[in-house]
């Protein structure tokens, strides 16, 4: 039987960069994010007959170490329903699959759970965040919407390391309007270092990697306390240094990882401009160029219109708060 579901991607707030076991995928610390209602990923998966899983991602089949680490990632799925079963998936975003847009945790969001139905499973959220996390780490944020707290665990089997929601979308909608603003850079798909690998270089190159992680969990911490007030500033103050000291660490591991182009900078400043004149707008950016602006609904249409007149800002997507992923029926 052929099984859809939807996730929406989701952007950390608070950034999980590094890993305290690659073959596991576990954090090496906690982290923490929205998620997005307008960047959606859907994706169908139906067992088959042939001798190797297929994969199709918005419309072209991978091939090679893609479709070898999809398959690696079914494994989890297939040991889990104890079968041998072969599948095929299909999934398609719904925004551009630039890199940086957070594309793979909406894709194994989705997967995980489609995966799971067409295997025979039913897991709870929590073992749905666990495999999704297997896939790609900020995935097991995607599990759930609103704002979500991922926990690092400690457990060296990765039982304890699953993300879980801090405050519904629902709740967002009726009580904290949030949105965030995506400024696009750049045409095209982006070529920049995938954030799996950077983050391996960083751990083993770079000076300022332990100072990154040992100021995540006062970041945590703080981001914590700031959405228990509903307090938009300094949530979006962690956020903004958060993305900071990340991107500090990547440039300084040797060689360099440098996501940023001019473009980045130039939102950067159009976003502390934006607050001077009494907005409320905090930046923050990922393995790649784009710059995503934390924002309120009400303010949402004003922040976007300033940051699409950055050159070379391609696009602009606005987005409210996103629920959690769901079975398509
Ligand atoms: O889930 P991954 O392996 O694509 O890593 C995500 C890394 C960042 O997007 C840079 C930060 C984050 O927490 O989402």
């Amino acid at each position: 039987m052929k099984v859809t579901a939807r996730a929406h991607a989701n952007i950390a707030l608070v950034k999980y960069w590094g890993k305290r076991d690659a073959a596991l995928n576990l954090p090496a610390a906690g982290s923490l994010s929205l998620t997005l209602a307008a960047l959606t990923t859907t994706a169908a998966v139906e067992p088959i007959d042939g001798a190797g899983d297929e994969l199709v991602l918005d419309g072209h089949p991978v091939t090679g170490g893609g479709i070898a680490r999809f398959s690696g990632w079914l494994d989890v799925v297939r040991a889990r329903a104890g079968s041998r079963q072969r599948f095929r998936a299909e999934s398609a975003n719904d925004f551009p699959t630039a890199s940086g847009l957070a594309s793979s945790a909406s894709a194994y969001a989705a997967l995980a759970l489609a995966a799971s139905r067409a295997a025979g499973l039913t897991l709870d959220a929590r073992e749905l965040s666990i495999l999704a996390r297997r896939g790609s780490g900020s995935a097991a944020r995607s599990i759930f919407g609103g704002l979500v707290v991922m926990r690092p665990g400690s457990r060296a089997d990765g039982a304890d390391a699953f993300a879980e929601t801090l405050v519904s979308a629902a709740e967002l909608d009726r009580d904290w309007p949030l949105a965030m603003v995506v400024a696009v850079v750049g045409g095209g798909k982006v070529k920049s270092l995938s954030s799996r690998a950077a983050m391996e270089h960083c751990a083993e190159t770079s000076p300022l990697y332990d100072g990154w992680l040992a100021s995540v969990p006062g970041d945590l911490a703080a981001a914590r306390a700031a959405i228990e007030r509903r307090d938009l500033h300094s949530l979006g103050e962690v956020a903004e240094q958060s993305a900071l000291t990340m991107h500090a660490a990547a440039l300084a591991a040797r060689p360099a990882i440098a996501y940023f182009r001019p473009a980045t900078i130039a939102l950067i400043d159009a976003v502390q401009e934006l607050r001077r004149r009494g907005a409320s707008a905090f930046f923050t950016m990922d393995a790649g160029p784009h710059v995503k602006v934390l924002t309120t609904r009400d303010e949402a249409a004003q922040v976007a219109e300033r940051i699409g007149q950055v050159p070379d800002v391609t696009q602009v997507i606005t987005s409210a708060p996103g629920g959690p992923a769901e079975l398509v029926p």
